[in-house]
């Protein structure tokens, strides 16, 4: 959550700094700030919304000229979004501002030793407590560096930090434990950020600061040590990968449309990576240690664990032993029953808090665990034994669209491998031309997305992989639209959910399977006779006199990637016509980094 940005120039540090803000929004957008230093003076700004905010504060107010500075987007943690609560965060006398990315979960201790020897606190947050702690042990030990390798010893949790020391003005300070934090070297500039994006184009090289490290910036240097080790690192810097082009909206008013436009396309990428003349590409390595497993256990948060769950019933099909588990109970209610599971950890950023503490709980095991995560340099790839990219490319739209098609078609893939069979490769390839056909439905599903925009409850149903797709859905409807929805599975209804239909309540049905879905359409009549609206998407298949979108069925088992597009748009138009931002829904941050 919360971006961080910090950096020396040549030139002027504040447009960088912006710049790289907008780039960082996807990791939180209630409240931003800057601090610029020159001449030994911090300068702080900050300002609660988006950054656009911030960008306008500075129009009126305009800071003088400075060539270094650090920069903060907020996804609050502790203490409510404001503007005493955004950072920089200021110590006690003034002379440190810091922004921070993570959670100090002993920050309330900290905060009594230092209220005990007199500091007050202006703010909530577990970053001003950093600020003075730092201040004070500078006092104690007589630099800040040294009291940042302190901080290592002290704190509990996670931390990215950018620190501004009014005593050392021509340097920028750093320190990462398990949240990211990168430098980044150009022309007549060093920066640092929580993500590659925000520097480029400027930068030429990166670093990836690995947890226990610190050190700091100055002019065209680098320092760089680790804290439980009396050592002077080198960094190897590697070549940038990405460029702004990479996430530019180009005929896009925002990024969720063009991502769901992107997810039609997104499994011919993962057929090419993973299958070449109808054959599989895995490493039969991987392949046979699945088969041999005596259980998968799939693990992911949000939309990754609905991917997880699809996987799951895929690996079942293939007579494999396969459990699902949202991350952030597994990671503290671990439930295994064999020896020897095999785990496969699903996340699009690979930096989700949540998953990262699970993966800390099978790596004390000496578990394997396979990764499906789109960022490849992620702290959850790199502490993998195993990585399948998704190939998804840049997703920047807060909720999972294209990341969650290429989970489910990949997942799909992977089963099928164990039991050799490459005939379904043809048959994903026919989704992925569904799907485009999809796009085509576009006005009448924004048609159909205006009925429900007067609700306060929507319904999504299934049976099956339907019910899992629906749950999919439903928390897609929900992230952005803000109207109360929920997945029940179909036959379910009827046992309790069924009470909450009342005239006009949406009832939407999901079908991708021949097999289920006379049945369903007993469900969605009960429905219909409580006085439900209702709605139908699936194959085509008996006479539907309801309002639908109807396909030619594939096959049931991935089927539901089809239903996926109808779904995502659905919300999309929903959230347009509510007059909501589709991309930055509140609350929310794409990469969740607290847990
Ligand atoms: C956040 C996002 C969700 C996402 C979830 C897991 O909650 O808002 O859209 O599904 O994190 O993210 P990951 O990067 O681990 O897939």
């Amino acid at each position: 959550m919360c971006g961080i940005i910090g950096g020396i120039t040549s030139d002027s540090i504040e447009k960088v700094l912006l710049d790289g803000l907008k780039y960082l929004e996807y990791r939180g957008y209630d409240s931003s700030g800057l601090a610029l230093s020159e001449n030994g003076k911090i300068t702080v700004r900050k300002k609660t919304g988006k950054i656009s905010v911030l960008k306008d504060e500075l129009k009126k107010n305009p800071l003088k000229l400075a060539h270094i500075g650090i920069a903060h987007n907020r996804w609050a943690t502790h203490g409510a979004p404001s503007e005493i609560n955004a950072h920089p965060q200021l110590s006690y006398s003034n002379n440190i501002a810091i922004v921070h990315n993570g959670v100090i979960d002993n920050f309330a201790a900290i905060k009594s030793s230092l209220v005990a020897k007199g500091y007050e606190f202006r703010s909530e947050t577990d970053t001003e407590v950093i600020a003075d702690f730092l201040e004070e042990e500078k006092k104690q030990l007589g630099s800040l560096l040294l009291a940042i390798k302190r901080f290592f010893y002290i704190a509990k949790g996670s931390f990215a930090l950018a620190i501004l020391d009014q005593q050392e003005p021509d340097k920028i300070f750093f320190a990462k434990w398990r949240t990211p934090l990168l430098l980044g070297r150009g022309k007549g500039m060093n920066l640092l950020a929580s993500d590659k994006i925000a520097f480029a184009p400027r930068i030429e090289e990166f670093y990836d600061v690995a947890d226990g490290e610190y050190g700091y910036l100055q002019g065209d240097c680098i320092s760089l040590f680790v804290y439980d080790k009396e050592i002077i690192k080198t960094p190897t810097f590697l070549p940038i990968d990405i460029k702004r082009s990479d996430i530019a909206l180009g005929k896009y008013a925002n990024y969720m449309e063009k991502e769901i436009d992107e997810g039609a396309f997104v499994i011919d990428k993962i057929l090419r990576e993973y299958t070449k003349d109808g054959k599989y590409k895995f490493d039969p390595e991987l392949v046979s240690s699945l088969k041999n497993s005596e259980e998968v256990i799939l693990i992911g948060s949000g939309s990754s664990y609905h991917a997880a769950l699809l996987g799951c019933e895929y690996l079942l099909n293939a007579k494999l032993n396969a459990y699902a588990y949202i991350a952030s109970e597994w990671a503290h209610y671990p439930r295994i029953r064999t020896k020897n599971p095999v785990f496969i950890l699903l996340s699009q950023s690979g930096e989700t808090a949540d998953v990262l503490r699970s993966l800390d709980v099978i790596k004390n095991h000496r578990w394997p665990v396979i990764s499906l995560v789109n960022i490849e340099s992620s702290s959850l790839a790199r502490r993998s034994n195993y990585v399948l990219p998704l190939f998804a490319g840049f997703e920047v739209a807060i909720v999972s669209t294209k990341t969650y098609i290429c989970q489910v078609a990949l997942l799909w893939l992977l089963a099928n491998a164990t039991m050799s069979n490459t005939a379904v490769i043809e048959e994903l390839k026919k989704v992925g031309r569904a799907q485009r056909k999809v796009l085509s439905f576009k006005d009448a599903i924004s048609n159909l997305a205006g009925k429900l925009v007067t609700q306060h409850d929507i319904y999504f149903i299934g049976r099956g992989l339907d019910y899992l797709l629906a749950r999919e859905a439903s928390l897609k409807f929900k992230e952005i639209t803000y109207i109360h929805s929920e997945a029940f599975p179909a036959g379910e209804l009827k046992h309790g959910p069924i009470a909450l239909i009342e005239k006009g309540t949406p009832v939407i049905g999901f079908c991708s399977d021949e097999t289920s879905y006379a049945h369903l359409m007993s469900n969605l009549e009960e429905a219909k006779a409580r006085g439900g609206l209702i709605f139908f998407i699936g194959i085509r298949s008996g006479e539907v006199d309801e309002e639908k979108f109807t396909f030619a069925s594939i096959d049931p088992q991935v089927n539901i990637l089809i239903e996926i597009i109808y779904a995502q748009l659905l919300s999309y138009y929903a959230t347009l016509r509510l007059g909501y931002d589709v991309d930055k829904p509140r609350n929310l941050a794409k990469s969740v980094t607290v847990e």
